[in-house]
């Protein structure tokens, strides 16, 4: 397809006080979605600025109009507003590039060039900007992919020169964003091992906050890189603009949010340039990792629905596909295991019901068993004691009984204990004159090698290759990078770089042959999920935390991201909450189970296998419908969410008791969402426990317009803490 120019030339009537160069003919440049712009003005100093993230405007030329509305103060360097601010110049605060030139001069100054735009589908535009510095022959192309219907933009940089020498890269961000307006909230997240996606909010004062990782390969340990912006007020569900931001990248990132003195905000996202300077050399190409961002003006919902369709439309590893339930031995087994206990799992896993077993951590390691997280790890062949007649037996066993069978992995880590580590001591990441360091007794292995990335391609596809009815890999990695360095690299400021590329290098070439087989995204819970691996993955483990009732705020945040159909959720014997209320609270995303199902007594494991017959008839909806957080369980009783299929003709509501204190529940209605306000909906209560019957008339029907102005009431209290509904369009 031919490129073509879409900027359009127009004339300030009126200048704001913000910059004295803009007074005459500009370039405006609109990066429009179905109702989003990101606005762009080349300046009379021939600068790219950026006028506006915002609804987008009817009439298109009214976007120069905008910054004439603005009386903030004197921006002194007149590049504040600069889209990709570079150091070393005019730019006074946070730049998204740093470099040093092959001769040492420190300064940039980018200018532009032209823009471009290719229409790659009905959905999706590419927009190229080309920006050059004057002195030096530095280049920056800025793309912006614009995905319509969904409102979501992503972008990214191509850094590169034609220098005599070498340029070094100091910072090297994805984008920058500025923001006009009185009063920013972010909403960011911290974390640990089982207590992921923890929510802050803040108002964001003058001066810089910045969200980052230098973890490396767990790097979302502390702080995942999802973020989202109120702006002017605090975000609400479903009012308010709102603009969520995610970097994809599966390394150390870094975002910086800088509120200058004009009280507009300056966002750079981009990877992490701790301990990472590098250098380019003459006539090569360096791409950013891509930021992502969607905005809306009908609060944190709507923004929701957008990034998740926009997930599963494009981003997210068969996104609109199928998904496979299944039972984990992890929590009811952990290392203790032989073959016959395996069999009996799978018998427990075809009398669930579910699709595939899957066998965790402790199947591998002979000269050093995998007994425990001491030793093992990095020896991937079957331990013989434990199986003697290897993995390969099993998967038929499985295939026979109708049952599909897939395996953990943890391909990028070694046991100091193990056969690899002594054979490969060069392939590991560490400080040769240090003492070692480990994160869970383990290291991680250098996937900047491509005879690692060799290797672990190999570990999968021996696997498949030996058990071709191999159906699901869970792919984890559980400890951080330590004492960085590797012997591979000839400059360590590309380690942390170049070890992300390492590990997609080998997911690349694990889908080119196995474009389709489901694999979940695991780093010791939830620590690594983000849309750069997300491509290469089905599903994600949010958190080895499984206590419902944490998992309801937790399933609750990683909502705002991501859709329910890669969040994989297991029933656990964690937490105090009955079995029922367990169960429900896992249907909410793809549903799994860890727990001992031979310990069941009839009722349970009646119910259980009612369930899956359940989840089995309401999973299309949940995996592919559009989603709505109704109540939220941070300040109600009760809290409440809600899939609705895209013709909304079926919706399932789940509603948990959240306060334990005496006389809670919902002594109000609650207004479901999504529904049509002209069709009539029969409501019933699905997934009751044996033997209980619902308080619920069974036979309620009422319009959309009903439910979604005065609500429903599900009757949760603390003898019913956990409530499925469904509603279904009655056919008039
Ligand atoms: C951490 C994961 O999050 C768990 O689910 C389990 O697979 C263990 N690792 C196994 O070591």
């Amino acid at each position: 397809m031919l490129l073509s120019v879409v900027s359009v030339k127009v004339s300030f009537a009126q200048n704001g006080d913000n910059g004295k160069n803009r007074t005459e003919s500009v370039q405006l440049i609109p990066i429009e979605t179905a109702h989003s712009a990101t606005v762009f003005e080349v300046g009379k100093d021939n600068r790219l600025h950026m006028v506006y993230l915002g609804s987008k405007l009817p009439e298109n030329k009214e976007y120069n109009q905008i910054i004439g509305q603005y009386r903030q103060g004197t921006d002194y360097s007149e590049v504040s507003d600069v889209v990709y601010p570079a150091s070393g110049s005019q730019n006074l605060f946070e730049p998204a590039i740093s470099v040093r030139h092959a001769d040492g001069n420190q300064s940039l100054d980018l200018k532009f060039v032209s823009v471009q735009t290719k229409q790659m589908d009905k959905d999706i535009k590419l927009t190229e900007i080309i920006l050059k510095d004057e002195v030096y022959p530095f280049e920056v192309h800025l793309f912006y992919k614009t995905y319509f219907a969904t409102d979501v933009v992503e972008t990214w940089a191509d850094i590169m020169h034609e220098e005599k020498g070498s340029v070094r890269m100091d910072k090297f961000a994805s984008a920058g964003l500025y923001l006009r307006g009185s009063k920013f909230w972010l909403t960011h997240y911290h974390g640990d091992w089982a207590k992921e996606m923890r929510p802050e909010q803040t108002l964001i004062t003058h001066g810089i906050k910045t969200l980052d990782s230098k973890l490396g390969s767990r790097a979302d340990l502390f702080q995942p890189p999802v973020f989202m912006i109120a702006l002017g007020q605090k975000a609400r569900e479903d009012a308010g603009k709102v603009i969520y931001g995610s970097l994809e990248w599966s390394g150390n990132f870094r975002v910086d949010l800088e509120l200058d003195n004009l009280n507009n905000l300056r966002v750079i996202p981009g990877i992490n340039n701790y301990a990472s300077s590098f250098d380019l050399p003459k006539d090569s190409l360096f791409t950013t990792a891509k930021f992502l961002y969607t905005f809306s003006d009908r609060g944190q919902g709507q923004a929701s629905r957008q990034l998740q369709r926009w997930a599963r439309d494009n981003k997210i590893l068969d996104g609109n596909g199928q998904r496979l339930t299944l039972l984990n031995n992890w929590e009811s087994t952990y290392f203790d295991f032989n073959e016959d206990k395996l069999r009996s799992l799978l018998k427990d896993t075809k009398s669930l019901g579910v699709d595939l077993f899957l066998l965790d951590d402790g199947w591998f390691g002979n000269s050093y068993p995998r007994n425990n997280d001491h030793a093992g790890l990095g020896d991937w062949q079957a331990n013989r004691k434990k199986l003697p007649n290897g993995i390969a037996s099993l998967v038929k066993e499985a295939t026979n009984m109708g049952v599909k069978f897939g395996i953990w992995l943890e391909p990028e880590m070694v046991n100091p204990k193990s056969d690899l580590y002594h054979q490969h001591p060069d392939w590991v990441l560490k400080q040769a004159k240090r003492p070692e360091y480990y994160f869970r007794n383990q290291l991680v292995l250098d996937l900047t090698n491509p005879a690692v990335q060799d290797f672990i391609f190999r570990i999968v596809d021996t696997l498949f290759t030996q058990n071709p009815g191999l159906a699901y890999i869970k792919w984890d990695c559980n400890a951080v990078i330590y004492n960085a360095y590797s012997l591979h690299e000839s400059q360590q400021g590309r380690l942390y770089i170049d070890y992300v590329q390492g590990l997609y290098n080998v997911l690349k070439r694990i889908r080119a042959k196995y474009p389709k087989i489901p694999m979940m995204l695991c780093s010791g819970g939830g620590g690594r999920v983000d849309y750069g691996a997300l491509q290469y993955f089905t599903e994600f483990w949010p958190s080895d935390n499984t206590d419902p009732l944490e998992r309801i705020y937790m399933q609750w945040e990683y909502s705002y991201f991501y859709p329910a159909i890669a969040t994989a959720n297991h029933v656990t014997n964690w937490g105090k909450q009955p079995l029922k209320y367990r169960v429900d609270v896992a249907m909410m995303g793809k549903m799994g189970f860890d727990i001992p199902v031979h310990d069941l007594s009839a009722p349970d494991l009646n119910f259980c296998q009612a369930s899956v017959v359940n989840y089995n008839k309401i999973k299309d909806i949940i995996w592919h419908g559009d989603q709505y957080r109704l109540q939220s369980p941070w300040t109600n009783d009760v809290a409440s969410l809600m899939y609705v299929d895209r013709d909304k003709m079926h919706g399932v509501i789940f509603n948990y008791l959240v306060n334990a204190r005496y006389g809670s529940g919902s002594h109000t209605p609650i207004k479901w969402k999504g529904l049509d306000p002209n069709r009539k909906y029969r409501i019933r209560e699905i997934n009751l426990y044996p033997g209980t019957t619902s308080t619920l008339k069974g036979d309620d029907v009422l319009s959309g317009d009903f439910l979604m102005t005065i609500g429903y009431n599900p009757k949760v209290d603390a003898s019913r803490s956990s409530v499925i509904l469904v509603a279904d369009a009655v056919q008039s």
